[in-house]
């Protein structure tokens, strides 16, 4: 039984992150995730010789840049539940020659991951899609050493990002809410400070800090009324015509002599065990 609820956890989600389309579209936005990079690393204050730990590490963009940071004498582990996006990351981290990167195919929830305890903890967005936090951020402090720190992005809300698909796709499939009646698991899932810091508070972490970011991303047409945004949902040719048409709708707000233009509003959460 225990074994049957451990694999249903974050079944959609684990679905979602290895089906073919989902990844391919996500290897194009992986770019505009780049200018977060800096702040989280610098947020994260990894030293030489430490030992970090990066959930939800997608392509290990961030996992290669940690570990540089941690130098010879650490290192950095990236856990996933991505097979295609892990193997990208391994093949990255392979041709970079870099012996103190490891990738883990695991449910960043409920799994254990091997390489601890970790000094740090890191995520570029790759937090707001557990069904539930509290036990998953249980997990996390759980891997790290007392005193360990904690820093992730996410996005701020709705209302901040009005450029984010997300609320149009939600309308189409809806989602089931968090475990607590929290927002469903998604990328805007994390928006909201007061739920953010209790959801840390229920883990087990300590000193909570909230610190907001905000960069200009200029992107290509088709970037946000994308065909693959929806693939893999399951909706019948008519409803997927007038999803897309949304899409357009929204894309067209953002559209700026050819180019689509989105302020991007994001948030590092910092904490300790
Ligand atoms: C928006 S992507 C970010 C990837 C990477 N951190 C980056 O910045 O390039 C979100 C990642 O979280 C992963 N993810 C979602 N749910 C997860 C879970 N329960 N455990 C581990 N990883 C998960 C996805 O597979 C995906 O790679």
């Amino acid at each position: 039984v225990h074994e049957e609820a451990r694999m249903s956890a974050n079944e959609g989600h684990r679905r979602l992150w290895n089906d073919p389309e989902w990844v391919k579209r996500w290897l194009e936005v992986e770019a505009s995730a780049a200018p977060v990079t800096g702040p989280l690393l610098e947020a994260a204050g990894i030293q030489a010789g430490e030992r970090v730990l990066d959930i939800g590490c997608g392509g290990g963009l961030t996992t290669i840049a940690a570990a540089r940071a941690a130098g010879a004498g650490g290192s950095a582990t990236g856990v996933d539940l991505s097979q295609p996006l892990l193997e990208l990351a391994r093949a990255r981290a392979a041709e970079e020659g870099l012996p103190n990167v490891s990738f883990v195919a695991a449910d960043g929830q409920s799994e254990p991951f091997p390489g601890g305890p970790f000094e740090v903890a890191i995520s570029r967005f790759g937090v707001m899609f557990f069904n539930d936090p509290v036990a998953a951020f249980g997990n996390i402090l759980a891997h790290l050493e007392p005193g360990g720190r904690l820093a992730f992005a996410c996005w701020q809300g709705a209302v901040q990002n009005p450029w984010f698909a997300q609320p149009i796709l939600e309308r189409y499939r809806p989602a089931a809410p968090a475990a607590g009646g929290g927002p469903p698991p998604g990328p805007l899932a994390f928006g909201n400070r007061a739920y953010v810091e209790a959801i840390l508070g229920e883990a087990g972490f300590d000193a909570t800090a909230w610190h907001e970011h905000a960069y200009t991303w200029r992107d290509r047409p088709g970037s946000i009324a994308d065909p693959r945004a929806i693939a893999g949902m399951g909706l019948e040719d008519e409803q997927a015509a007038k999803a897309i048409a949304e899409l357009r709708e929204l894309e067209a707000r953002f559209t700026v002599g050819g180019e689509v233009v989105t302020d991007r509003r994001y948030v590092i959460v910092t904490a300790r065990r």
